[in-house]
C-alpha cells in the first residue's frame, strides 16, 4: 500500500495526478477495494484494520492535497512567465485620442485669462429669467430677447442663452473689484452653418471703482487676446448694441481667409466679426446692488474662434464624430 503514497509523490503533471485520484479514491479504486476485502477478515480484528485503513486514507489524501498545491502552483507559474507583457514596451499607439478642437481652443482662451490673472467662475445651464434676461437689462418686453430665443421648462426656468448671467451671479455674491471669466456650455433654438442647438461661450468681466476700468483698458486687453489666438491680424472696433452693455462694441479681425482682400467666408467685406463688448449698463449694476462702479464685460463663441482657428467650413462638422475630421486634430 506505501507504494500508493511514492507514486502519488512522483506524479508529474496533473493529468496523472488525476488518474491516480481515481484509481485510489474512486468506487472502483484501491481503498474501495482494501475496505471491501474487510468483510474476509476475523470480526474481532474488523475494527482494527478499518481503524488502519482510515488513518491509511488520512495519509493519501494529504499526500495526494500536498502533490495538488505543488503541481497546480508549477502550472500558475509556468502560465505567468509564457503570458507576461512586458508594459515597457515601444508602441506606436495610432489610434491616441485628443482633446476636441473646440475645448482645446476653450483651454487656451481660458489660459489667456487665468495668466491675467482673471478667476474662472461658472454657472447652472438652467437659469431663471432674473439672471438670464432681467439682471441684464432685457426685460420682458424688450425684442433683443427674440434674437435668443430658447428652451423653456414648465417651471419657467430655461436653458441659459449665454454665459453673461454668470457676471449677475458672481457679482451678487462678490464685492468689487470683480475680474472673472466664464466659459460654458449655451443654448439657442438655432441650428444652420454656423448655428447649433449647444454651443461655448466665454464671458469676461471687469467691474472696479468708479473710474478705474475704461473703454481703453477694454481695448488694450482685447486686442492683444485676439492677437495670441489669431497672430498678425488687423483689428477694428465697430459701435454695436446690448442691452448690458452702453456703449457696446462688436469686434473684427480682419479675414484670415483672404488677408483682408475679400472673399466668401467674410461676404467681401475683409472682416470677421469675432466678439461683443461694452461698458458694464448701470442698470446692471443697480440689479446686482452696486454702486459707484464702472466696468467692462465681453462676450464670444467657442465654436466661431474654432472655426477660424482651424478653417472648418461648417460647424456642424464638428459634433458629429467623425473620426475622419477629428482625427486631423491629434
Ligand atoms: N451675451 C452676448 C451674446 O450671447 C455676448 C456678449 C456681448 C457678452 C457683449 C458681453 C458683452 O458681456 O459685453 O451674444
Amino acid at each position: 500500500m506505501e507504494q500508493w503514497i511514492d507514486k502519488i509523490k512522483e506524479a508529474l503533471s496533473l493529468e496523472e495526478l488525476e488518474t491516480l485520484r481515481v484509481s485510489i479514491f474512486g468506487k472502483k479504486g484501491e481503498l474501495a477495494k482494501a475496505f471491501a476485502d474487510m468483510k474476509h477478515a476475523d470480526p474481532a480484528e474488523k475494527p482494527k484494520i478499518a481503524k488502519e485503513l482510515n488513518r491509511f486514507k488520512q495519509s493519501l489524501l494529504k499526500a495526494y492535497e500536498d502533490k495538488k498545491t505543488e503541481l497546480e502552483r508549477a502550472a500558475l507559474q509556468k502560465r505567468l512567465e509564457a503570458e507576461a507583457i512586458d508594459v515597457s514596451l515601444y508602441s506606436p499607439r495610432e489610434r491616441g485620442g485628443a482633446l476636441h478642437p473646440v475645448m482645446h481652443t476653450m483651454d487656451r482662451i481660458i489660459e489667456y485669462f487665468t495668466d491675467l490673472n482673471f478667476a474662472v467662475e461658472t454657472g447652472p445651464l438652467v437659469e431663471d429669467e432674473f439672471h438670464n434676461f432681467e439682471a441684464l437689462n432685457l426685460p420682458d418686453y424688450h425684442p433683443a430677447r427674440d434674437m435668443q430665443d430658447t428652451f423653456y421648462f414648465k417651471d419657467g426656468k430655461l436653458l441659459r442663452t449665454h454665459t453673461s448671467p454668470v457676471q449677475i451671479r458672481t457679482m451678487m455674491h462678490q464685492k468689487p473689484p470683480i475680474r472673472m471669466i466664464s466659459p460654458g456650455a449655451v443654448f439657442r433654438r438655432d441650428f444652420d452653418l454656423t448655428h447649433t442647438p449647444q454651443f461655448h461661450q466665454v464671458e469676461g468681466l471687469m467691474v472696479d471703482e468708479k473710474g478705474k476700468v475704461s473703454f481703453a483698458n477694454l481695448k488694450w486687453i482685447l486686442e492683444d487676446f485676439l492677437h495670441t489666438m489669431f497672430g498678425d491680424v488687423e483689428i477694428r472696433f465697430r459701435p454695436s448694441f446690448f442691452p448690458f452693455t452702453e456703449p457696446s462694441a462688436e469686434v473684427d479681425i480682419s479675414c484670415i481667409f483672404c488677408s483682408g482682400e475679400g472673399c466668401r467666408v467674410c461676404s467681401h467685406t475683409g472682416w470677421l466679426e469675432v466678439l461683443g463688448c461694452g461698458m458694464v449698463d448701470p442698470n446692471v449694476f443697480k440689479a446686482v446692488g452696486y454702486e459707484n462702479v464702472s466696468g467692462y464685460a465681453f462676450g464670444l463663441g467657442v465654436e466661431r474662434f474654432a472655426m477660424l482657428i482651424h478653417r472648418v467650413p461648417d460647424l456642424r462638422s464638428l459634433f458629429e464624430g467623425d473620426l475622419r475630421l477629428l482625427e486631423q486634430f491629434r
